[in-house]
């Protein structure tokens, strides 16, 4: 609407005054909502002098990475770069359990990347990121014991001698105010409520030892449940879905075969601000429908579980 329409201007105008006429901004995006609606702003404000880096670290959704490229880049204009990291973060994640060294391991292999990124782009004076007002009050207020039961980590964490300063445009929204945003600055309606996605990707998703072979099952049981949530359109009465594959084992039968295989356990959750959460009450068809395709079309899994744990005591992900 008109209202929204100029919201963005003031930001977009903001945003160029802050930057003045030769700033060069860096910020990486995820594909998730907060970090794409940033990086259109920033399109719309200075053009080809914001640098979108989209790190593809091999833990993100299937086709993740050509989809990102294809709305923000070819779509939005954004003057976007994928880095293919996947190697590098797999070499160093091969085997990884511990979910506390995933996350260690990858956020410091992220800055590794994103760094040599900047020196290759030149001359940045502005790291962009896309933390709202809810991040801002966490950061300040939240001192909980679970800081050390899961790091959290996005950007932050950039070593100082990059002499960067942050820019922050949407640090005064809540989520529901970025979503009129970006659909304001000409995002799609998809782009706008996709659920969001944990930095450390599958790899918190995958309690088998990190392998390609293990991260690919646990990306196929992801697709394949996404694709049938959106078709039994329910994909946007759910905070967060996702497969976990799990290093357990049970016995099927296919055939006249014995198997011995893997088991997935399917999440769905339903929560306003991701700090509680409840499980989702899936139409019981729609759960069949997820198993059967999982176990039909995903070699290595023979089993599918759903988990109908609440947060608290249980945590969103498994790890
Ligand atoms: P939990 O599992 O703590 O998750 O209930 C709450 C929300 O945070 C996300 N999450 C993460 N996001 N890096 C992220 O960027 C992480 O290490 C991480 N761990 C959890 C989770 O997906 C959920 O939305």
């Amino acid at each position: 609407d008109w209202n929204m329409a100029d919201i963005a201007d003031e930001f977009i105008k903001e945003v160029r005054e802050l930057v003045g006429p030769e700033g060069q901004v860096i910020g990486a995006v995820s594909g998730g909502v907060d970090s794409s609606v940033a990086a259109v702003l920033l399109q719309k404000a200075i053009g080809d002098r914001f640098h979108a880096v989209l790190v593809d670290n091999g833990l993100l959704r299937k086709n993740e990475a050509v989809e990102v490229v294809s709305r923000l880049k070819e779509k939005l204009g954004i003057n976007l770069h994928c880095v293919d990291a996947k190697d590098r973060f797999l070499t160093l994640l091969d085997g990884c359990t511990d979910p506390e060294s995933k996350r260690k391991i990858i956020g410091k292999t992220f800055i590794h990347v994103f760094q040599e990124e900047a020196e290759r782009i030149g001359k940045v004076d502005f790291l962009l990121q896309g933390t709202l007002y809810p991040d801002v009050i966490e950061s300040i207020s939240y001192k909980g014991p679970s800081a050390t039961i899961k790091s959290h980590h996005n950007v932050g964490g950039l070593p100082d001698t990059m002499h960067l300063k942050l820019i922050e445009p949407l640090r005064e929204l809540f989520k529901d105010e970025v979503r009129s945003l970006g659909m304001a600055l000409g995002m799609d309606e998809f782009s706008v409520w996709r659920h969001p996605f944990p930095g450390p990707g599958l790899a918190i998703r995958c309690l088998a030892p990190l392998s390609e072979e293990n991260l690919s099952m646990a990306r196929e049981a992801d697709a394949i449940m996404i694709e049938e949530l959106n078709r039994a359109n329910v994909y946007r009465d759910i905070g967060q879905a996702f497969a976990v594959l799990l290093p357990v084992k049970s016995v099927g039968v296919m055939g006249d075969c014995r198997t011995y295989e893997k088991v997935c356990a399917i999440r769905c959750v339903q929560t306003t601000d991701y700090m509680t959460a409840d499980w989702y009450h899936m139409p019981y068809e729609v759960l069949g429908r997820i198993s059967n395709r999982i176990i039909n079309e995903v070699r290595g899994i023979n089993r599918v579980t759903y988990d109908i744990s609440s947060k608290p005591p249980a945590t969103i992900e498994w790890e």
